[in-house]
């Protein structure tokens, strides 16, 4: 499911970041340009990273 229609960022792509060693949403934002335009998906994304961050 596409989170960020701006940057075309999945929910996978965003798990994906912090598998890959993102340790924060500022990261992941850094690493996928997630939430880096409009900044409309920001809150669904972030919730989506603190979750995967909180499953570590
Ligand atoms: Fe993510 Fe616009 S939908 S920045």
């Amino acid at each position: 499911m596409f989170v960020c229609l701006c940057k075309n960022v999945s929910d996978r792509q965003l798990k994906q970041a912090v598998e890959d060693g993102a340790d924060s949403w500022r990261a992941v934002r850094l690493k996928t340009e997630c939430a880096t335009q409009c900044g409309k998906c920001a809150c669904t994304a972030k919730g989506i990273v603190d979750d995967a961050l909180a499953q570590k």
